[in-house]
């Protein structure tokens, strides 16, 4: 038994819907959760500069004394994966694999589509992890730019929203894909439009659920589970403004969330100093 909690971190509350899936799946753990919402977005920005940042939160939550490090970030787990792994002594978990080990399950035409930020797009990670899986699959990977800032808006769910949904799905509709990745953990929360948009006969894949499974199935290989009679507790850390974190991430979390703690960046720049 090990009580120490898993620590989860995104760019801002998207990895949210990761952890929903975690305090679900895993409701005796203790978790803590940081969004590096300063420095959001970490799609448009050089995969180089984001491999620091996750060094830097990496290093930040084991000095936290956590158990296990859910890189709750396509984007993060993109660029800082194979990094993260070799340099803490905590088993790092992204939110790539399980997806790709899901698309290539899931589909039956053998022709996969992926919508992710552009770092996540260009780091390649998807197609390698999916041709690894199974060679003879087609894969269209699209970049979506306009999708995190508006579904960071105020209004998600505005016609803009399906309209960029419309733009970034038409590639795929005329590839003729059976099942798209949906490869940046904001997607969920307009999981609807995407449906329409692909129609129903598409299967849509997200990190959340696929990531919790791994996550439980890994503390429980390892023997670290906490007591399984107990309740666990989560908490929130951000380099941005909490109270904005508190109402937004509602929205993401669909559970309360309570204390918030800002941390600022140069402490997080001080792990990797
Ligand atoms: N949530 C991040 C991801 O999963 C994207 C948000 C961002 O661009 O910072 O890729």
């Amino acid at each position: 038994m090990d009580p120490r909690p898993v620590g989860v971190f995104d760019s801002g509350v998207g990895g949210l819907t990761v952890l929903h899936e975690c305090l679900v799946t895993m409701p005796h753990e203790d978790f803590v959760y940081l969004g590096d919402h300063a420095r959001l977005p970490y799609g448009p920005r050089p995969l180089e500069e984001v491999r620091r940042f996750a060094r830097e939160i990496g290093l930040f939550l084991e000095a936290q004394d956590v158990k296990l490090i859910v890189v709750a970030c396509n984007t993060a787990t993109s660029a800082a994966l194979p990094q993260l792994q070799g340099e803490l002594a905590v088993p790092v978990i992204g939110v790539i694999a399980p997806e790709a080990r899901a698309a290539v399950q899931a589909t039956r035409n053998r022709r996969i589509g992926l919508l992710a930020t552009q770092g996540t797009v260009d780091s390649g990670r998807y197609a390698q992890l999916v041709r690894a899986l199974d060679a003879g699959v087609s894969f269209h990977p699209v970049a979506c730019p306009r999708l995190v800032p508006l579904i960071e808006s105020d209004d998600p769910y505005a016609e803009e929203t399906e309209e960029a949904v419309r733009e970034y799905a038409a590639p795929l509709r005329a590839a003729e894909v059976d099942t798209v990745i949906l490869g940046c953990t904001h997607y969920p929360l307009i999981r609807p439009i995407f449906q329409r948009v692909l129609g129903r006969g598409v299967t849509l894949v997200f990190s959340a659920e696929e990531t919790a499974r791994e996550v439980a199935e890994t503390l429980a290989r390892k023997g670290i589970e906490n007591d399984r009679a107990r309740e666990g507790r989560y908490r929130f850390l951000t380099t941005g403004d909490p109270v904005a974190f508190r109402e937004m991430g509602r929205r993401f979390l669909q559970l309360p969330i309570g204390e918030v703690e800002r941390v600022t960046v140069a402490r997080l720049e001080e792990a990797l100093a």
